[in-house]
């Protein structure tokens, strides 16, 4: 199926009451995995792309795999990039046929990141593409030095229902992430959700929210957030963590000795299918 609108998909699987998983393939091997686990749990997904991937392989490599694959997929697909401050990225993002774009400025000034998202929500919509915005900040644990530490700091970051309000509707954003409780960069369990707040953002905004830091999340807060209002889970770190043992794996067990050619196929073969069981984990915690 052609690439579809990330907003429709997460109104859509909101209104079923599921989430949708948005995941960050690294390279071509980690694409294919991520499709095919949506394909296999019956899902639709995000694929999402930092913009450092984007850099490795340039516009024409990545949308071409995405838009190629997503068409031949019964799963529905979305392309959707992810946190970016950099306005010439989102618009070059926008030409090349994303669904949807997140504008980070999160740790603006709040007047600054209203007034940026607002006008990256003119320039998405004369392509029809939906747009992400992030309010509060949800952070990364490599910020701290501690777990307690980064609860105790997260705590004055939250997002707030009334500021939210707002922001959607100053805006005209499509997504709001906001900041309740979890953390990039965790994979062992960290989250603690404040399902009342989403719940409060979700109704005083009227839009399907983003959890960030998927990963430092326990599958019954997942349900919980899922219950309270969130339509869209981001997971990275935990897949990435994965994939990386994996190659690692692959790549020792590589022969070197001079009769025996390096057989350089079986590490993407074997990324592929580490990432596709944990992509298919996750989707699996959230339907
Ligand atoms: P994790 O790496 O913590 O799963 O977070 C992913 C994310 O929120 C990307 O935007």
């Amino acid at each position: 199926m052609p690439l579809i609108d990330t907003a429709q998909m997460l109104r859509a699987e909101r209104a079923a009451g599921r989430a949708v998983g948005a995941f960050e393939p690294y390279n071509v091997e980690q694409i294919v995995a991520v499709i095919e686990a949506a394909e296999a749990e019956r899902a639709p997904v995000i694929v999402q792309l930092w913009a450092e991937v984007i850099e490795t392989y340039g516009f024409p490599a990545l949308c071409c795999v995405v838009r190629e694959l997503a068409g031949r997929s019964s799963a529905l697909i979305s392309l959707h990039l992810d946190h970016s401050d950099d306005d010439a990225l989102i618009d070059a993002c926008l030409e090349n046929g994303f669904s949807s774009v997140m504008f980070d400025g999160s740790r603006l000034p709040y007047e600054e990141n209203l007034a940026r998202s607002r006008d990256v929500v003119r320039r998405a919509r004369k392509v029809g593409a939906s747009v992400e915005a992030e309010l509060g900040i949800v952070g990364n644990i490599a910020e701290y030095a501690t777990e307690e530490e980064a609860h105790a700091a997260i705590q004055s970051l939250l997002t707030t229902p009334e500021q939210a309000a707002e922001f959607v509707r100053e805006t005209g954003i499509d997504i709001l992430a906001p900041a309740v409780g979890s953390i990039h960069g965790c994979s062992l369990p960290f989250a603690r959700l404040d399902a009342p707040r989403i719940a409060a953002i979700a109704e005083a905004t009227g839009v399907p929210l983003a959890l960030h830091g998927g990963s430092g999340v326990g599958e019954g807060q997942i349900r919980a957030a899922i219950a309270a209002g969130i339509a869209k889970i981001n997971v990275d770190t935990e897949v990435r963590q994965a994939s990386i043992a994996t190659l690692k794996q692959a790549v020792a067990a590589i022969g070197s000795g001079p009769q025996e050619p390096p057989d350089y196929a079986r590490v993407p073969r074997a990324v592929r299918v580490t990432t596709r069981e944990a992509v298919a984990a996750r989707i699996r915690a959230m339907r």
